[in-house]
């Protein structure tokens, strides 16, 4: 791995002040930017230190899926956010992804509509553009982990991927400067999840189930089985009135969207 002096026509100092953190490593290549954070927690660094990498060679995402991470037209970053206890800390894909979608409408417009799939799917039209891994160090800080697709074409997608993702630039219709859009995404992530406590506050539940897209749609829960989906409890669980009659409160595991 070879850290990086400059990125994107600026020295790494430089964007460090301007996003407003105390430690930022910019490398070509990592394994994945949440293990080089853990590292840097493990060795001592501060909250809101941030790694981001040009690629990754086993970015991973939830339940151990891989997160495909191609040089150059992604963001794949990090941060470290200081932990606040289990149940805080439980509502942190949720703060960080809604704190994405809001900074991107920050940065591109309302109009972009970034919708947000519980618990940590950031989409546009119905696809996937991001997503957030956060995984608890266990030493007082929960490493947040955004992946953006930013400037891939259809065609850059694996096969297996063209039907469900899409990039920012695809969304938007138009470059969007990375060092710039980075900025607003950490400073956004540490408004957002700064001051949280152990709910979700009525301004954050409103601006979820506004970008909410299982909102009253089939779904199917792996541990809970098919229902509909009408929002999440302010500890953040996915609310799901079972096909088979009740309402039942979905923690964790995947939950897909059903076609019928
Ligand atoms: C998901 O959708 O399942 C979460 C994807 C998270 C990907 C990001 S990219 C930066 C960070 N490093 C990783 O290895 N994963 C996260």
């Amino acid at each position: 791995m070879t850290l990086l002096t400059h990125w994107e026509g600026r020295p790494v100092d430089a964007w460090r002040a301007s996003w407003e953190v105390p430690h930022l490593e910019i490398h070509d290549a990592l394994g994945s930017t949440n293990d080089r954070a853990k590292e840097l927690a493990r060795n001592g660094k501060n909250a809101w230190a941030a790694v981001l990498a040009e690629t990754q060679t086993r970015g991973r995402g939830r339940e151990g899926r891989a997160w495909v991470s191609p040089a150059g037209q992604g963001l794949w970053l990090s941060v470290l956010v200081p932990s606040k206890g289990l149940a805080t800390d439980g509502l942190l894909p949720l703060r960080v992804g809604l704190a994405s979608a809001e900074a991107l409408e920050g940065r591109v417009g309302r109009g972009l509509g970034v919708q947000l799939k519980w618990p940590n799917d950031l989409l546009l039209s119905g696809k996937k553009v991001g997503g957030v891994l956060c995984e608890n160090t266990g030493s007082g800080i929960v490493v947040a982990g955004l992946g953006l697709n930013v400037g891939q074409k259809s065609a850059d997608f694996p096969p297996e991927l063209r039907e469900t993702a899409i990039s920012l630039e695809e969304g938007v219709g138009s470059p969007v400067p990375r060092g710039e859009l980075a900025g607003v995404l950490i400073r956004g992530i540490k408004r957002g999840v700064g001051d949280g406590g152990e709910h979700l506050t009525p301004g954050e539940m409103e601006g979820f189930s506004r970008r909410d897209v299982l909102l009253g749609q089939q779904i199917e829960s792996q541990q809970e089985g098919l229902g509909v989906a009408v929002g999440i409890t302010p500890s953040g669980s996915l609310i799901m009135e079972a096909e088979v009659g009740g309402r039942r409160e979905i923690r964790g595991g995947s939950v897909r969207q059903v076609i019928r």
